[in-house]
């Protein structure tokens, strides 16, 4: 992650510039798992599926591509729907150029860390459950919620990392990744006093009000 000065015509001083490392070095996490009905509605292209299956160099190529282009279309979509996200800007090849968190000091810190009164956590906590329904709304799970993907900037909170967020419509396993969501966050929060959610039974119920509502 790159922070750059933003040329006149972006209407900003800084950018964040997120580098997508060659497929050799970044370690897909458990790639299939998040793929899985990520390519609902496109036309499967004969050649590209035969190249992913036979992980050629043009089958890496690809689905490195389509990671970094699911990141963007999922930022677009979220910065849209007025989900605390970085404002995307610009896919450049690996590069996705987003709003910069922080200022030409320092960069937001990661929410892990942060001194938050139980008043003031509780308070962020609030607005990242309102920020999980919103992305379900917009048939979203991030996939890889933490206090570690969480930007903490003037009393704010802003939620990054979206490559591995799946759709709910169509990944089987996207129920479990959203209760390991909520698992994730709680820990941090509830060592500040927060009284947090039940993992599962809030899981269960933003998935009848989203997903099953639109079965
Ligand atoms: N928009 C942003 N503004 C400022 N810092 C950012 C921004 N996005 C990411 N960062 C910093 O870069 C780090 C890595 O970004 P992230 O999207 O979490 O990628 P990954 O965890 O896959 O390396 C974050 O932990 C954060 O410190
Ligand atoms: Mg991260």
């Amino acid at each position: 992650m790159y922070c750059c000065r933003a040329h006149p015509s972006l209407g900003r001083e800084l950018v964040a510039a997120k580098v997508y490392r060659p497929l050799e070095t970044r370690s897909f996490k458990r790639d299939g798992v998040y793929q899985q009905g990520r390519d609902r509605g496109a036309r499967p292209d004969a050649r590209v599926l035969r190249a992913l299956g036979k992980k050629t160099q043009h089958g890496r190529a690809h689905k490195f591509s389509a990671w970094i282009g699911h990141e963007m279309r999922t930022l677009e979509k979220l910065h849209a729907a007025g989900c605390d996200v970085p404002c995307p800007i610009e896919r450049v090849g690996p590069v996705i150029l987003m709003e910069y968190v922080g200022d030409a000091e320092h960069p937001a810190p990661v929410l892990v860390g942060v001194p938050l009164s139980t008043d003031e956590a509780t308070r962020v906590y609030q607005r990242i459950l309102e920020n999980v329904d919103l992305f379900l709304a917009q048939h979203r799970v991030h996939a890889d919620l933490s206090p570690y993907n969480m930007l903490f900037w003037n009393g704010a909170v802003t939620i990054i990392d979206f490559p591995q967020a799946v759709d709910p419509r169509y990944n089987n396993d996207a129920l479990e990744l959203l209760v390991r969501d909520l698992a994730n966050t709680n820990p941090f929060f509830a060592a500040l006093g927060v009284d947090v959610v039940a993992p599962r039974e809030r899981a269960m119920s933003l998935w009848r009000r989203h997903v099953d509502a639109e079965g």
